[in-house]
C-alpha cells in the first residue's frame, strides 16, 4: 500500500518524508517537486516567513539516475532559517529560555497540547503543530501527481472566498475546471475568476491594517479519473470518507464538501442527482455533477471536486488580540504577534490538491497493483477498455 510518514519542526534542521509502496519504473523529474513546493509558498496575505524559506527537495533513497526503484522514496527539505535556530531547537545538550513560549494561542494546539504531552514550553508543541509540516504533503503530492498525470488524472484547485468576499457560483459556474485553474495559477490569490485580484487585495490590506486574519474556501478536483476507484463493501473503504479525511487534516480545515455538498440537503431529489446517459463513443456519462464525481463510495468517472472551507489564522496582530492565559502564572494576557500571515487559503489549496494527488494514486495502486509501474499502466489501459465496453 502506497503510505507516507512525515517528520520535522517548523524551526529544526529539516523536513524528511518517507514515501513507501511507491512503484518502480517511474521518471522522476525533480524540478517537479520544486515547482509544487513553490507553488506552497505563494499567495497574497502570506508573513515574512516565505521570503526566508525558497523550499528545495532532495532525494535521499529510492531513485536512482532519475527512475524509480520500487523501494521506499526518502525526501528532505532543508529549512533554510535553521542557522539562526540550532541552539533553540538542539536535538542535544543543555535547555534554553530563549524563545520559549509560556502563553498559548486561542485556535493553537498549543494550550492541549502542552497540557497532553507534559511541556510547559509550548515550543514544543507548535513546532510540529504548524503547518510547515505540509511542506512534505506536497513533496509526496508531487511524486503522486507524475504518476497520476502519466495516466492522464490532472488535479487543481481555485479559490472562490476569502473571508467575506465571495465569487459567486454564477459567476465561475460556466468555466471548465481547467479554466478556473488557469486562472488561479495567473493569481496572487489562486481566484477561479480573471479580473478580481485587485478587489481582493484591497480586502486584504484592509483587514492587515486593522489586525485581522482571514480564512475562506477553495475547491479542489481531479479529471479523468477511472471509474470505481474506492468501494462501497466497508465503512473505511469508501473514498468520499478517505477524501473528507485527508483534506480535513490539513491545519485550519473546518469544512469539506463534496461536490454539492451542504447545499444538496436543501434540494427535492428530482434536482439533487445525476441522470445517467449512454453514448456507444463515450460509454455511460453524466450531463450534471453535483455528486462531485462519487456514488457510493467509488468513483463515476466525472470530475471529483471537493469544497473546503478554512478557518481564519489564528496568530492576530496587536489590535485584535484575543484574551488568553500565561501557562506558568496563570495571568491573562492578550495574545498577539507583529507577523504571520494574514491568510493562507491559496496555499492549502495547493495541499489539498496534493492530499487528494496522494488519495488517488494510492487508489489507483490498491487496484492495479503496486509493484512495476509499467505493468501496472498496462492494466489501466485494459480496464479502461473494459469500462468503455461494459
Ligand atoms: C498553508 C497554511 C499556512 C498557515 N499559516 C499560519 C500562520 O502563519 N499562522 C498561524 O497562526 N496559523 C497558520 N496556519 C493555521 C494553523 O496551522 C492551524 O490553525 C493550527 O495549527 C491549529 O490547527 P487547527 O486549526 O486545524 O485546529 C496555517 C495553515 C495552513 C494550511
Amino acid at each position: 500500500m502506497l503510505r507516507f510518514l512525515n517528520a520535522g519542526e517548523s524551526h529544526g534542521q529539516a523536513l524528511t518524508v518517507i514515501v513507501d509502496g511507491y512503484p518502480s519504473n517511474v521518471e522522476i523529474d525533480i524540478n517537479k517537486i520544486n515547482q509544487e513546493l513553490a507553488r506552497r509558498q505563494k499567495g497574497y496575505g502570506r508573513g515574512g516567513r516565505m521570503q526566508i524559506e525558497k523550499d528545495t527537495a532532495e532525494i535521499l533513497s529510492g531513485v536512482r539516475f532519475g527512475i524509480t526503484l520500487g523501494s521506499p522514496i526518502t525526501v528532505m527539505i532543508k529549512n533554510r532559517d535553521w542557522e539562526n535556530w540550532t541552539e533553540i531547537m538542539s536535538p542535544t545538550g543543555e535547555p534554553t529560555d530563549k524563545r520559549q513560549i509560556v502563553e498559548p494561542r486561542p485556535g493553537h494546539a498549543d494550550l492541549v497540547g502542552g497540557i497532553k504531552y507534559g511541556f510547559y514550553d509550548l515550543r514544543n508543541i507548535l513546532e510540529r503543530a504548524s503547518a510547515r509540516e505540509t511542506t512534505t504533503r506536497v513533496a509526496v503530492g508531487a511524486l503522486c501527481k507524475i504518476l497520476l498525470e502519466d495516466i492522464g488524472i490532472k488535479i487543481g484547485s481555485y479559490v472562490v472566498s476569502i473571508g467575506e468576499k465571495t465569487i459567486k457560483m454564477e459567476e465561475y459556474e460556466s468555466l471548465s475546471l481547467e479554466e478556473r485553474f488557469n486562472n488561479a495559477e495567473n493569481s496572487e490569490i489562486r481566484l477561479a475568476v480573471n479580473g478580481k485580484d485587485e478587489e481582493f487585495k484591497e480586502y486584504i490590506d484592509l483587514m492587515k491594517r486593522e489586525g485581522e486574519s482571514l480564512g475562506g474556501v477553495f475547491e479542489v478536483y481531479a479529471t479523468g479519473v477511472p471509474v470505481g476507484l474506492g468501494s462501497y463493501t466497508q465503512w473505511d473503504t469508501r473514498l468520499d470518507g478517505k477524501i473528507a479525511q485527508a483534506i480535513m487534516s490539513i491545519q485550519a480545515i473546518k469544512g469539506v464538501e463534496i461536490g454539492e455538498g451542504f447545499s444538496l440537503a436543501g434540494k427535492v431529489g428530482s434536482q439533487a442527482h445525476d441522470e445517467i446517459f449512454y453514448d456507444r463513443e463515450r460509454g455511460f456519462y453524466r450531463k450534471t455533477n453535483r455528486a462531485g464525481g462519487l456514488e457510493g463510495g467509488m468513483t463515476n468517472g466525472e470530475p471529483i471536486v471537493v469544497r473546503a472551507a478554512m478557518k481564519p489564522i489564528p496568530t492576530l496582530m496587536r489590535q485584535k488580540s484575543l484574551q488568553s492565559v500565561n501557562v506558568i502564572t496563570k495571568e491573562p494576557f492578550m495574545a498577539a504577534k507583529e507577523r504571520s500571515d494574514i491568510t493562507a487559503v491559496p496555499a492549502a489549496a495547493v495541499v489539498a490538491e496534493s492530499m487528494l494527488a496522494f488519495v488517488l494514486a494510492r487508489e489507483i495502486l490498491e487496484k492495479f497493483g503496486n509493484d512495476n509501474w509499467i505493468q501496472i499502466k498496462e492494466r489501466i489501459y485494459s480496464y479502461r477498455d473494459y469500462v468503455k465496453g461494459y
